[in-house]
């Protein structure tokens, strides 16, 4: 299964770059930036990935971020990450990135554009793995916060396809960025939202009604309400779920206990992706071979599985038939 899972040209739909951050290349930071870390070594930065609940990780994701401060820091980051999933069979990837974790720092909203960008150009001409980029709002800041990340991303249209959200879910309806996400449809952005990670499946109705999103960022709440998953399934929603992440963060027990299958079978177009792969232990390959086991998902399982992460790209038509063809030409072991 490995083998397959590997050969099959995948997508991959929820990756937050900042999250792709290794403590090999946090420590190289850190020192060449002269940057103070309580943690002096890979194993220390290892030791303290242990989270009971998505804001332990994302307090130290925050400060993990703050070694990021020049273009080159950001292209190397990018460029990293790439390589990676390269080797993973990865042949489009929609990367979000966090403007305000930088530009509240201080680092100009430039600088993060100008470093991510350029190993996005890059890695298409030397991997051949296609892009998109989106910007991804901070939840737990205010909408007028929002409102001028929106107004700087403006020169950057025709690199950013798409505005999403995230941070902490807990006490932070989508309906607080309404007119934020209006206003972003309205200067041609796609919206998405993550919503039903820890949050309620009320979440999900708002990112959809509110909002107006095209996918749901892990949405696997949904199944407390059995309407919401028809919802999901009929109007072809995708979820961007991240087994990996939803297992760290104890949204399920063990992998075991995932509600992935359960929802596949319900209808809903579900998507395979890493979230934050260098703090929930694997990249987009890992994720798909760890359900595979667990859930003993068989070779059209994760057929389909690789063919819902082209669909629910963001690729243009022709590219996605083309893509679903070789999907369809890899031969299984059997
Ligand atoms: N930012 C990075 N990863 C995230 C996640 N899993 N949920 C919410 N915000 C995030
Ligand atoms: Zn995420």
């Amino acid at each position: 299964m490995a083998a397959y899972i590997r050969a099959l040209p995948k997508a991959e739909l929820h990756l937050h770059i900042e999250g792709s951050l290794e403590p090999g290349m946090l420590l190289a930071l850190a020192e060449k930036h002269g940057i103070e870390l309580p943690y002096d070594s890979e194993a220390a930065l290892q030791e303290a990935y242990s989270f009971t609940q998505l804001q332990d990780f994302l307090d130290i994701y925050f400060k993990g971020a703050g070694v990021l401060l020049d273009a080159d820091d950001f292209y190397q980051l990018t460029r990293a990450y790439l390589e990676r999933v390269h080797a993973d069979g990865v042949v489009h990837c929609e990367i979000f990135f966090d403007p305000q974790t930088h530009t509240d720092r201080g680092v100009p909203f430039a600088t993060v554009m100008d470093g991510i960008s350029r190993a996005l150009k890059d890695g298409e001409r030397d991997l051949g793995i296609s892009s998109r980029l989106i910007l991804s709002f901070l939840r737990h800041l205010s909408e007028a916060d929002a409102e001028k990340t929106l107004d700087e991303a403006l020169p950057y249209r025709g690199e950013i396809a798409a505005v999403g959200l995230d941070s902490s879910e807990h006490g932070q309806p989508p309906e607080k960025f309404s007119r934020v996400f209006a206003r972003a449809r309205s200067e041609g952005f796609l919206t998405v939202a993550h919503a039903g990670e820890e949050g309620p499946p009320e979440y999900i109705r708002q990112a959809l009604d509110d909002l107006k999103v095209v996918r749901i960022d892990h949405g696997v709440r949904c199944e407390e309400d059995l309407d919401l998953c028809r919802r999901l399934a009929s109007e072809k929603i995708p979820l961007t779920v991240c087994p990996l992440s939803n297992t760290k963060l104890a949204v399920f027990d063990r992998m075991e206990s995932h509600n992935l299958k359960r929802l596949m079978d319900m209808g809903l177009v579900i998507t395979i992706n890493s979230d934050d792969p260098a703090y929930f232990g694997g990249y987009v390959g890992a994720n798909y071979r760890a359900v595979a086991e667990a859930l003993s998902l068989d070779y059209d399982d994760i057929r389909a599985l690789a063919r819902n992460s082209i669909t629910a790209s963001f690729l243009p038509e022709d590219q996605k038939k083309a893509w679903l063809e070789c999907i369809d030409a890899v031969a299984r072991p059997d």
